[in-house]
């Protein structure tokens, strides 16, 4: 006789018990999306239809992201893909997983005058570039990255998205001009402690910038522009905005994530 197929429910419930013993903070949604993507449905239907069979192919594709899982590669690596903002991003190890505090970096760029040229620096998977272009057709923005990886990766999301961004292999903004600049830069103190989703996974290039994290960003704040908006480090938004003003920039914002840490910094002149 024919084994009944695995429920959504029981899938679910069977993958609880390894994902929380392997120290993942949020086990049931972890679970919900990699089924989801096993099955090649959303969340909301896997809710509504608990007591569906798990189709064998998709069940042994299951298993397989959830092994992956317990040895802690984040979800986004597992399933290939990221929503940021209004778009989806194919994301893989050579670029650092788009993050919702940066979703404020694209809020910021927003008011741009018309037809502004804008530059994101360090574009690792073309996340604010890509994001803002998708919201802000009219504005002209070029992505740079030193990693050839990780431009490969923003390149391929902008084809497959259709938008117009230009990308260039340089540090930091190169040789190009512009009238403004975006960017989510490396911002880690050397040696800090990360969960192992993040140090065992994703690249050291994208996170780490010196004994303070700032190694970037003293950098970035000399760029020739009238605006600057800049995610940075808990505790960090002092000493940049010291570095912002000692550049010339007379107006600087500080920005709360949803948790009221200040995490972004923009600056006019
Ligand atoms: C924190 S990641 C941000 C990626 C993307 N902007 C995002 O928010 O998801 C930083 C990126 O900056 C790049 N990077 C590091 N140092 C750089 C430099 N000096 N010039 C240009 N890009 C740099 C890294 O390769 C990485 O892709």
């Amino acid at each position: 006789m024919a084994r009944a197929a695995t429920s959504v429910r029981d899938a679910l419930d069977s993958a609880l018990i390894p994902l929380t013993a392997a120290g993942c903070e949020n086990p049931r949604l972890d679970a919900e999306v990699l089924l989801a993507a096993a099955m090649g449905v959303d969340r909301p239907w896997l809710i509504v239809n608990s007591r569906e069979g798990v189709p064998g192919p998709a069940a042994r594709v299951f298993m397989d992201f959830v092994r992956r899982r317990r040895e802690r590669e984040p979800v986004a690596y597992i399933t290939g893909i990221k929503g940021f903002r209004h778009i989806d991003l194919a994301v893989d190890r050579r670029v650092l997983i788009p993050r919702p505090e940066t979703e404020f970096v694209v809020e910021a760029a927003l008011k741009l005058p018309q037809g502004a040229r804008v530059i994101d620096v360090g574009t690792g998977s073309g996340a604010i570039a890509l994001a803002l272009k998708h919201e802000r057709p009219d504005l002209d923005v070029v992505a740079t990255d030193v990693s050839a990886d990780a431009l490969d990766v923003a390149r391929h999301n902008a084809l497959r998205l259709g938008l117009r961004v230009g990308f260039v292999q340089t540090d930091l903004w190169g040789d190009l001009e512009a009238d403004a600049i975006v960017s989510n830069p490396p911002y880690v103190e050397a040696g800090e402690r990360l969960m192992p989703d993040v140090a065992l996974f994703e690249p050291h290039g994208a996170l780490f910038a010196g004994a303070d994290g700032l190694d970037v960003i003293r950098r970035l704040v000399s760029a020739p522009v009238r605006f600057l908006a800049l995610e940075h480090g808990q505790g960090q938004a002092d000493p940049i905005e010291a570095l912002l003003r000692g550049a010339g920039f007379t107006t600087v914002d500080r920005i709360r994530d949803l948790a009221g840490i200040e995490r972004v910094t923009v600056a006019h002149r």
